[in-house]
C-alpha cells in the first residue's frame, strides 16, 4: 500500500509525533509512506516527499510538523477540488491520513467522497473537534497556558494587580475551562456561556476587599467574535472594562501563537502515537471516511460525518467548579 500524510490547518505540538506514528506502522507492515508538504495546497502543488523510517527519527519531542501546514482557499472551491483529484490520481497513493482540525476533516470528507480512502486525526490546541475528548496538542497547550500564569502570578502578586489573560480557542472555550481550573482563575470567560462583566468586576471587588493580592481572569480569544480581526481582542475588551468599572489596576496579556509552540507533553506523545498507529490500521483494513478519537481513556473510531456534525462539548460542571474555587 502506499500511503500519504499530511497536516492542515494550525500546527499543535505532537503532529510530529503522529506523523512518526503513522510512518513506523505503514513500514511495520511493508507499506510505502509519502509526506505531502503544506497540508491541501501541498496535494494541488504535488509537493511530495517519500518518508522513511530515518525522516521520521528526533522529531517526537519537536513542536510543529516536519511536513508545513497552511489554510488553502483554494481547495474549497470546485476547480481546487478537480485539481487535488487529478493530483492525488498522478501520486498514485491508496490511502491518506490527514491530521488538523474541523477544516481539514472537511477536506478528508470531500477526498471521501471522491473515492480516496481517507482517515482523520483531531490535531489542534483548539479541542474543538466532535468524537473524541482530547484532540493532540490541547495539553500542551493548556500547559503553555498554566506556565504563563505561573509567572504573571509572580508580578500580579508584586503590584496587586488584575491580569486578563486572553488564550487561544477560535470558537471554543476548552483552553480557557482547563487552563482556568487548573490555574486558579478568579474568573473564565468562553464562548459557549453569555457573559456578565459586572458579575465579573463584584468577584474582583469581593476578592480585593477579601485581601486577595491580585485576580487572575481568562478570556477565551473568540468571546466577543472573530479572533482573528487584529483590531479586535476579547481581552483588551475585557481589561478596559474591569479597569473602568472597579478601579482596580489592571493589565493585559494576549499569549496568542505562543500556545501553539513548544514540546509535545507525555499525553500529547502518547495520544498522537496512538491514533498514528490507528488511522493505520484503518487505511489497511480498507476502512475509509473514519475519523480516529480518544473516548474514556480508550482509543475509538467514528465517521468523519459523526465527528463533524457533533459538536465538542464544553465541561459546564468544570467552569462552575473553578468559579466554586474563586467565591469563597
Ligand atoms: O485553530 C487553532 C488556532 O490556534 C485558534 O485557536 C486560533 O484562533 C487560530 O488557530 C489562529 O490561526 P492563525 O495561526 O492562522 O492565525
Amino acid at each position: 500500500m502506499k500511503i500519504g500524510i499530511l497536516t492542515s490547518g494550525g500546527d499543535a505540538p505532537g503532529m510530529n509525533a503522529a506523523i512518526r506514528a503513522v510512518v513506523r506502522k505503514a513500514l511495520y507492515h511493508n507499506c510505502k509512506v509519502y509526506g505531502i508538504k503544506r497540508g491541501f495546497a501541498g496535494i494541488l502543488n504535488g509537493e511530495i516527499v517519500p518518508l522513511s523510517s530515518r525522516s521520521v527519527g528526533d522529531i517526537l519531542q519537536r513542536g510543529g510538523t516536519i511536513l508545513k501546514s497552511a489554510r488553502c482557499t483554494e481547495f474549497k472551491t470546485p476547480e481546487g477540488q478537480a485539481k487535488a483529484k487529478e493530483q492525488l490520481e498522478k501520486m498514485g497513493l491508496n490511502g491518506l491520513v490527514i491530521i488538523g482540525g474541523d477544516g481539514s476533516f472537511r477536506g478528508a470528507q470531500i477526498l471521501n467522497r471522491m473515492g480516496f480512502l481517507t482517515v482523520g486525526i483531531p490535531g489542534t490546541i483548539d479541542n474543538d473537534i466532535g468524537c473524541t475528548d482530547y484532540s493532540i496538542g490541547f495539553d500542551t497547550a493548556v500547559n503553555t497556558v498554566l506556565d504563563a500564569i505561573n509567572k504573571i502570578r509572580d508580578t500580579a502578586s508584586s503590584h496587586s494587580r488584575v491580569y486578563v489573560v486572553e488564550v487561544m480557542g477560535k470558537n471554543s472555550g476548552f483552553i480557557a475551562i482547563a487552563a482556568g481550573l487548573a490555574g486558579g482563575a478568579e474568573a473564565v470567560l468562553v464562548p459557549e456561556v453569555p457573559y456578565d462583566l459586572d458579575a465579573v468586576c463584584k468577584q474582583i471587588v469581593k476578592s480585593i476587599k477579601k485581601g486577595k493580592a491580585h485576580s487572575i481572569i481568562l478570556v477565551a480569544e473568540g468571546l466577543m467574535g472573530d479572533p482573528v480581526n487584529m483590531e479586535h481582542s476579547s481581552g483588551f475588551i475585557v481589561g478596559k472594562y474591569i479597569q473602568t468599572h472597579t478601579g482596580a489596576d489592571t493589565r493585559v496579556t494576549v499569549l496568542g501563537h505562543i500556545q501553539r509552540g513548544g514540546n509535545p507533553t507525555f499525553f500529547d506523545r502518547k495520544l498522537a502515537t496512538l491514533m498514528g498507529a490507528k488511522a493505520v490500521d484503518l487505511l489497511l483494513a480498507g476502512e475509509t471516511e473514519k475519523m480516529v478519537g480518544f473516548v474514556n481513556n480508550r482509543i475509538e473510531v467514528f465517521s468523519i460525518d459523526e465527528a463533524l456534525s457533533t459538536k465538542a462539548k464544553i465541561n459546564l460542571e468544570e467552569l462552575e467548579l473553578s468559579n466554586i474555587m474563586a467565591s469563597v
